[in-house]
């Protein structure tokens, strides 16, 4: 069945994929993004409607869901930041940016859309959280204390959310996208983190894409709570003993 579905993030790489992929299986899109020029061209190719500006911008959340019409069936929040500095570098604004950008701001972004999203008959949330929320990577502060954040709001969602409301989160290790371009766009630094994963490559757009369209699509209609590693095993294995 054809379902409404509002993508903040649409134009970075795991938010282009996924709106790519929904389109592609019939689903009517409303995309949300900070570049104009890029929003438009990709809301005309998917024939979506869109809403352009900064998340952070006051008002600007509760506009995207009117903009976006009385019933919307499914959420994906793909924004995200990255701030990879040690601790004694990391200033106060650097924490809150993070913590606004990555949990604050999807917070707000289902409260505003909780009365479209309850007139919807099976209506499903999908965030994105990290790896760096369960594992202890150096550098990390900042971001993983915001992931862990979304991780934990995941679950607080789900519960008050039941039976109307699925919310789920996905936790992708190193992904190719703009966002992290600085670890993997040196090849051997690239090679080397791929080797660290038991499905020895790194993760792409279309992965993160495949488990976020199959979370909102009715084929997950019992599957809520749940903060899934899309992390070729990296979170979990251990195969070199
Ligand atoms: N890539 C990874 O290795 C990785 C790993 C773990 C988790 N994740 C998570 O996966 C999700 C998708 O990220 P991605 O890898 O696809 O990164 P990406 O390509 O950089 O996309 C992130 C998107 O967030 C948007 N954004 C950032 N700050 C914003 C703001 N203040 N207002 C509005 N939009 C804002 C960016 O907009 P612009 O296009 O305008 O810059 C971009 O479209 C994020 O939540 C990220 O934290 C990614």
């Amino acid at each position: 069945m054809s379902k409404k579905v509002l993508i903040y993030g649409a134009t970075g790489g795991i938010g282009t994929a996924t709106a790519k992929k929904l389109a592609a299986r019939g689903n009517r899109l409303h995309l949300v993004g900070r570049h104009a020029d890029r929003l438009e061209a990709l809301a005309s190719d998917l024939n979506a409607t869109f809403s352009c500006g900064d998340i952070l911008s006051e008002g600007f959340i509760p506009q995207t869901v009117r903009d976006a019409g009385e019933c919307i069936d499914g959420l994906v929040y793909a924004i995200g930041s990255i701030t990879l500095k040690g601790l004694s570098r990391l200033t106060h604004a650097d924490f809150i940016r993070d913590y606004e950008v990555n949990a604050v701001s999807a917070a707000l972004a289902i409260q505003a859309a909780l009365p479209a999203l309850k007139k919807s008959p099976h209506a499903a949330v999908v965030l994105f959280s990290s790896i760096a929320a369960s594992q202890g990577f150096g550098m990390h502060a900042s971001i993983a204390m915001a992931k862990g954040a979304l991780s934990s709001l995941t679950l607080s969602l789900a519960a008050e959310l039941a039976p109307t409301i699925r919310v789920n989160a996905i936790a992708p290790s190193l992904t190719q996208t703009p966002l992290s371009q600085s670890l993997w766009q040196n090849e051997t630094m690239a090679q080397s983190i791929a080797g660290l994963h038991p499905i020895s490559r790194l993760g792409s757009s279309e992965d993160m894409a495949g488990l976020a369209a199959f979370l909102l699509s009715d084929e997950a209609t019992w599957i809520t709570g749940q903060i899934m590693g899309v992390d070729g095993g990296r979170s979990t294995l251990r195969v070199k003993g």
